[in-house]
């Protein structure tokens, strides 16, 4: 088999039989309200909306839609427990936080499966990469709470009041981490919304936030689409707003806080640059390629969507990845086999696919490997275009699903001059055995992360955010405990 170079038999000796993860371990209810003062309460106007499950369109429950009436009840429940939560010791606000990081450790495994349910993202990667970084993120927070003074030696730091969060669909539970962890530690208390396509593991989050025990008020999770996140945005009692989600709204939300007393960070999107030099060591390059745009369907604002090949071994690496490209398996989120899930919305894969048809328009060369999709649900192949420049638009702009761009280049440069060609500056990529070539590239790319061979790798320890139109403020480490605090 491994000697076996021949494309087809290749592709023809690898078949898997169905190996589905079992879904009678996790409890879903019928509908689910909104989780305010420590309490599940019904939404004011009683509006309910559906959330479905993205690989066969089947409807999974009835989630709350919050009124602006309720965003109000949350945000006056968390200015209410405050001053209490704020002036707990850390160690004691600490010992919550750890609850909860042990919580979602324990039932890791059914938040693993509703994540790919309500998602459409492989259960591998809910498995092995969203919750237990999730739960990484608590329990590394949870460590700084008592700490505060070595984090910001003499200065004396005070939390901000009521911090309202918005989350997006592509990270459920682990962006819901990234944003309540910090805020907690320091001593905030916080309104949270999750994305209307995937509510379902924040829900569950709050149910084990609850059975933490945590002063009520303290947490306050709210259901809803864009309406409800302008509610939280535009409250008049809301210290802050941390915001993780498309430049467009981005862009809205820093022109609603503009002239308020409100503290703003922003996580926005990324057209990150893939850099794929000769001495690179090729079939662990094409691994990072894969992982860089095909991972979580390439809904992730770091995704390494455009790829830049040295010239010399552009036509290896372009072989080599489509190759590798044939033998991903798309379909069902719930089997252990699936590289690449469902698109996470109809909306979404229409975005795609329109960016696919605007590709094609401009002329670049497409490549899909075939693909047996599933008859219901949302799916994409994954997709190279070659013959593209740095004007195309799909070179320029983010897709936000498993497409890529690729250019080659000869000089270093050359690659940076066009790897530095775009308005965001989240994330890139360097593959090279050369140490000293990575260390020039971090200097020169203007990228908040930079992957020395390696991609999309994460930790709790280490700071994340962007640059230009990718946004400003830093999440993880150390550094993600600055935007929840002030200095008198
Ligand atoms: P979005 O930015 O509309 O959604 C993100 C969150 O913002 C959701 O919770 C949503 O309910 C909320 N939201 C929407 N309008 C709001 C408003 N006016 N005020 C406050 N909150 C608001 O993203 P969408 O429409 O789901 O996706 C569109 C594109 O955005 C994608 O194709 C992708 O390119 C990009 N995107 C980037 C993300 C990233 O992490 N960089 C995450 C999600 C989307
Ligand atoms: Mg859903």
């Amino acid at each position: 088999m491994a000697k076996n170079n021949n494309n087809n038999i290749f592709k023809a000796s690898w078949t898997y039989d169905e190996a589905p993860e079992s879904i009678d371990h996790i409890q879903i209810k019928e509908q689910y309200d909104l989780y305010i003062d420590g309490k599940f309460t019904k939404p004011i106007k009683g509006k309910y909306f559906d959330t479905i499950n993205p690989s066969n369109g089947e409807k999974i429950a009835n989630i709350a839609e919050a009124s602006s009436e309720d965003v109000d009840k949350a945000v006056k429940a968390a200015r209410k427990a405050f001053k209490g939560w704020a002036a707990l010791s850390g160690k004691e606000r600490g010992k919550y936080i750890f609850r909860i990081a042990r919580l979602i450790q324990e039932r890791a495994r059914e938040f693993a499966v509703i994540e790919s349910l309500d998602g459409g993202k492989p259960i591998r990667e809910s498995r092995d990469i969203d919750i237990p970084l999730a739960a990484n993120h608590f329990f590394y927070y949870a460590g700084w709470a008592d700490k505060l003074e070595y984090a910001f030696p003499n200065r004396d730091p005070k939390p901000l009041g009521v911090v309202g969060q918005i989350i997006p669909w592509n990270f459920p539970l682990l962006m819901a981490a990234w944003k309540l962890a910090p805020a907690l530690a320091t001593g905030n208390t916080v309104v949270l919304k999750p994305a209307e396509t995937t509510s379902l593991t924040a829900l569950k989050l709050a149910e084990i936030i609850h059975e933490s025990g945590i002063p009520k008020g303290v947490v306050n999770i709210v259901t809803g689409a864009g309406e409800t996140g302008a509610s939280i945005v535009n409250h008049s009692d809301v210290n802050k707003i941390a915001f993780t989600g498309s430049t467009g709204v981005g862009k809205y939300i820093q022109k609603a806080t503009a002239g308020t007393n409100k503290k703003l960070t922003l996580e926005l999107g990324g057209k990150g640059a893939n850099i794929i030099f000769e001495d690179a060591s090729i079939d662990q390059a094409v691994e990072g390629i894969v992982n860089a745009i095909f991972f979580n369907q390439g809904h992730v604002c770091c995704a390494g969507s455009r790829l830049f090949i040295q010239e010399s071994v552009a036509d290896l690496v372009i072989e080599k990845l489509k190759r590798r490209m044939e033998t991903l398996i798309v379909g069902n989120p719930l089997d252990k086999n699936t590289d690449i899930g469902a698109i996470n919305s109809k909306k979404q894969l229409k975005t795609i696919e329109n960016y696919i048809k605007i590709g094609i328009n401009e002329g670049g060369e497409i490549y899909q490997p075939e693909c047996k999709f599933p008859t219901q649900g949302n799916w994409c192949a994954p997709t190279l275009f070659l013959n593209v420049s740095q004007s195309h638009r799909i070179v320029q702009e983010e897709i936000f699903g498993p497409v890529l761009a690729v250019q080659t280049f000869r000089t270093i440069d050359e690659v940076i001059e066009k790897a530095n060609n775009t308005p965001y500056g989240l994330s890139a990529g360097v593959w090279t055995e050369k140490g000293s070539k990575i260390f020039h590239l971090t200097q020169k790319l203007n990228a908040g992360v930079i992957w020395g061979n390696t991609f999309n790798k994460f930790d709790a320890t280490s700071p994340f955010g962007g640059y230009k139109e990718s946004g400003f403020g830093r999440e993880g480490g150390l550094h993600g405990l600055k935007p929840y605090v002030k200095f008198e």
